[in-house]
């Protein structure tokens, strides 16, 4: 079996033995003489993967009671309309801190069916390289909420603060953060993520929803669509991604077999650490274009003295093995996403290639 380093920014690479297990019990889950996929939603054997992941997730952030577990489907994309058109009230604004190409989008959307504002932006020269400070940051105290991206997965920023938005709730798209490091999830109305980078497969989104705000919910929108019938029903409303949750809970239990949180704040901060040692200590021919303090742990960006070295580093990369660094086609340049499950020797290994990269066309 030859597996290659995949640094893809999502879906993004697995732990192995998640993977090795899950292949290991696909035809017969725990001894029930079928495939977890093959088993009703709303059966005992998938009653107990789907209770399992809700209260792993619990465990690892520390969720507090007042706050569900929800799951849905259509993305972090689909939240980008939800989120006004469940908690954002006829006349009501909603603010919006923009840092990428995944809050513009968020922010086109919540256009569409009402009023919406720019809260603050990272943008420098009109480029997204920073994440702004909270003193920058200028909130509509009216808001109906406040809405950012933690992690800019294009952009290779993220930010090192929770935003601290007095009474209005703070929403995150945590899509490519979520479960990097220890959350105090009190401070938030709603996270939401899709799995396909630190969670799982695609297939399935997780939301983490302050229960009051369900009430939000109007009845003018569509059942389907509403936070409050997702959490009344335990997100079993339909027949959901049962596939993709039973991988998203055994991904919890490898973060949790690993030492959790703690252990993946850690384990990412010797993994990123690795990479800005790198760029920084050959300026002469890495540069890392996201302002220090703004610098993401999950996907770390540079660029080469040109674009064409840049090619010939995605090639000689892929001949050895490396896959999935070439920079979003928005922005250019090189891209390592190195989510939790990424194993720090990967990095090590790309860190020595690409240092011998350096010397030899530096
Ligand atoms: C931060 C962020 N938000 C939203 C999305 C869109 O997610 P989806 O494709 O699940 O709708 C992505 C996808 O990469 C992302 O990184």
């Amino acid at each position: 079996m030859a597996r290659v380093i995949n640094f893809s920014a999502g879906p993004a690479t697995l732990p192995l033995p998640v993977l090795e297990y899950a292949q290991k019990e696909f035809l017969d889950h725990e001894g029930t003489g079928m495939s977890l996929v093959e088993h009703s939603h709303r059966g005992a054997a998938y009653a107990e993967v789907h209770a399992e992941t809700k209260s792993l997730l619990r465990e690892l952030l520390d969720i507090p009671e007042t706050h569900e577990v929800l799951f849905m489907q259509g993305g972090a994309t689909a939240q980008f309309a939800l989120v006004p058109l469940n908690l954002r009230a006829p006349g009501e604004s909603a603010d919006y801190v923009m840092t990428g190409a995944w809050s513009d989008k968020a922010l086109a959307e919540a256009k569409i069916t009402g009023d919406a504002r720019e809260a603050g932006t990272g943008k420098v020269d009109g480029k997204y390289t920073r994440v702004p400070k909270q003193a920058e940051l200028d909130l509509d105290a009216k808001a109906a909420y406040v809405h950012y991206t933690s992690n800019n997965t294009i952009m290779g920023t993220q930010f090192p603060y929770v935003p601290d938005t007095a009474n209005a709730p703070l929403v995150a798209d945590m899509s490519s953060d979520i479960l990097c490091r220890p959350l105090d999830v009190s401070k938030f109305g709603l996270i939401y993520a899709g799995a396909q980078k630190n969670l799982g497969p695609a297939g399935i989104t997780v939301l983490i929803l302050r229960k009051d705000l369900a009430e939000r919910s109007p009845d003018t929108l569509n059942k389907i669509f509403r936070y409050s019938t997702i959490l009344n029903g335990d997100s079993l409303q339909n027949t959901i991604p049962t596939f993709p949750v039973y991988m998203v809970r055994n991904v919890l239990r490898w973060v949790r077999d690993q030492g959790g949180a703690a252990a993946m704040e850690k384990r990412n901060l010797e993994k990123a650490g690795c990479i800005y040692d790198m760029i920084d200590g050959a300026t002469d021919f890495f540069r890392c274009p996201v302002e220090r303090d703004s610098r993401s742990i999950m996907n770390p960006v540079f660029r080469l003295p040109t674009e064409e070295l840049e090619a010939k580093m995605i090639a000689e990369a892929a001949d050895a093995g490396m896959v999935g660094i070439k920079g979003h086609r928005s922005v250019g340049g090189i891209r390592t996403s190195i989510y939790n499950a990424m194993e720090p020797s990967d990095v090590q290994k790309f860190v020595d290639f690409a240092k011998a990269f350096a010397k030899a066309n530096g």
